[in-house]
């Protein structure tokens, strides 16, 4: 079983960073095998909507978005993390996200041969804001969710922080708890 972290902030060793590295502890904990993106480290470019992939569930566009298709598919479960940019997720979350259309068919059902890997599939979130109402994440909760509740995936839930400096926030040891409880959660039937 392999729990799968999607790092979506370019900040190595920052706040997304520290609580992704706990909830895969956790998942570490219940058993599982952890395998963490940055997504900063990759080239994915922005969907193009040429619909390509509609038809065949396979992407147009040549580039690491292939490697990582394939880790979603193979994971257990996928933690999401992401600092706030501008009341939403980072520019490389969402054209990761955005990529996530190859999945789908027209219709925004997964794609048949992705239908018995994707259905059920386990999937949460870690947001962190500078901010320090957690609610300025909200967005990002609803992107997240809304895919999820959209596609019958099994939504584990988002835990919402705010820390504002690099590594703040090793201080705020509730929220380092909540991601690595949400880890535990992920990886436990
Ligand atoms: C380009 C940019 C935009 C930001 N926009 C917001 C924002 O709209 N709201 C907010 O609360 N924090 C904002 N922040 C602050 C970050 O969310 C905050 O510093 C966070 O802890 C960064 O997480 P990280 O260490 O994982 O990169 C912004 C930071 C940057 C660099």
């Amino acid at each position: 079983m392999k729990v799968l972290g999607i790092m979506g902030s370019p900040r190595i060793g920052g706040n997304s960073d520290i609580l992704l590295g706990h909830a895969l502890a956790g998942a570490k904990e219940a058993g599982a095998e952890v395998e963490i993106v940055i997504l900063d480290r990759k080239r994915i470019a922005g969907c193009k909507d040429c619909m390509k992939c509609n038809k065949m569930g396979v992407c147009a566009i040549k580039d690491d978005m292939a490697e990582i298709q394939k880790k979603i598919l193979d994971a257990y479960a996928i933690i999401h993390s992401t600092p706030v940019y501008f009341w939403t997720m980072t520019a490389q979350m969402k054209a990761y996200l955005d990529r996530w259309c190859v999945f789908f068919d027209a219709d925004w059902r997964w794609q048949k041969v992705y239908y018995p890997k994707m259905r059920g599939k386990r999937i949460g979130l870690i947001t962190v804001c500078g901010d320090t109402n957690i609610h300025t994440a909200d967005p990002i909760v609803h992107s997240f969710k809304s895919t999820a509740d959209m596609t019958k995936m099994n939504w584990l839930g988002a835990v919402m922080t705010a820390a504002a400096a690099k590594g703040e926030i090793v201080n705020n040891a509730d929220a380092l708890r909540q991601a690595f409880e949400l880890g535990k959660k992920a990886a436990t039937p």
